[in-house]
């Protein structure tokens, strides 16, 4: 009788081939410590998670596996790879530098595990860390983040250590003590935003010395007044 075994080695090697390059399933998401006194846990990437807002510039559209991971604005390129003898083309791709690190997290007090590229690491470490590098309010900070950043940067706000942060630059800047500081993560969080939010504290103080920044704040918590509140997580 013949056994089928010769060819049960190369159905296997097939069938791992074939996982491996076509296969649809996300990456295991991050394993990450739980926070030191706090029972809101590091976000994870993809879950849905209603008390954090969404992520300004939506997910990624090509190279998915940036929404992710801290990539910056690096994704996959294209182009051709020409041999020297007779030029002839061939397609080939550079991809980025991606590492798996764990990252010291000032406010969290823990190592967050992420996947980042080597250039968003050297940009971590000149903004000196990684909370810094988070909480960068220019307008191309924010779209390097991409949606794994902006969730990592919503958990750290709701430390205690970041809220202090904030509230002390909302001092420095003359800006009143707000019990949310939901302006400092708009969208628009960005450098013009904030010149513009200058601008009009400035010109209310002219003109009647009334400090009303919005009129959202008489109409019932805003999305950014939610988007600061110190949550439980939800459990599902
Ligand atoms: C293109 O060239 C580089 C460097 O010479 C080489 O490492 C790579 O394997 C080539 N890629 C393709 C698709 O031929």
């Amino acid at each position: 009788m013949i056994s089928p075994a010769p060819t049960a080695p190369l159905t296997h090697l097939l069938t791992r081939l074939a996982v491996t390059f076509f296969s649809t399933t996300p990456a295991a998401p991050y394993k990450q410590p739980s926070v030191p006194g706090s029972d809101i846990p590091i976000p994870s990437p993809t879950a849905k998670m209603p008390e954090i807002p969404d992520y300004p510039y939506g997910p990624r559209q090509v190279y998915k596996q940036s929404n992710t991971g801290l990539y910056g604005s690096q994704r996959i390129r294209f182009g051709n790879n020409v041999s020297e003898k007779f030029e002839i083309k061939t397609r080939r791709a550079w991809r980025p530098n991606v590492q798996h690190k764990r990252l010291w997290s000032d406010s969290l007090g823990v190592f967050v595990r992420t996947r980042v590229t080597t250039r968003v690491l050297r940009t971590i470490d000149k903004v000196g860390g990684l909370d810094n590098y988070l909480l960068g309010h220019k307008a191309q900070r924010i779209k390097d983040l991409g949606p794994w950043g902006w969730r990592l940067r919503w958990r750290i706000m709701q430390t205690p250590a970041i809220r202090e942060r904030l509230a002390k630059e909302r001092a420095a800047l003359g800006l009143p003590p707000k019990e949310d500081v939901g302006e400092w993560i708009k969208v628009e969080g960005s450098q013009v935003a904030r010149d513009a939010l200058i601008a009009e504290v400035d010109k209310k103080l002219q003109e009647d010395g009334v400090f009303e920044l919005s009129n959202e704040a008489s109409a019932g918590p805003s999305e950014q007044d939610i988007f600061m509140k110190e949550q439980k997580p939800r459990t599902q």
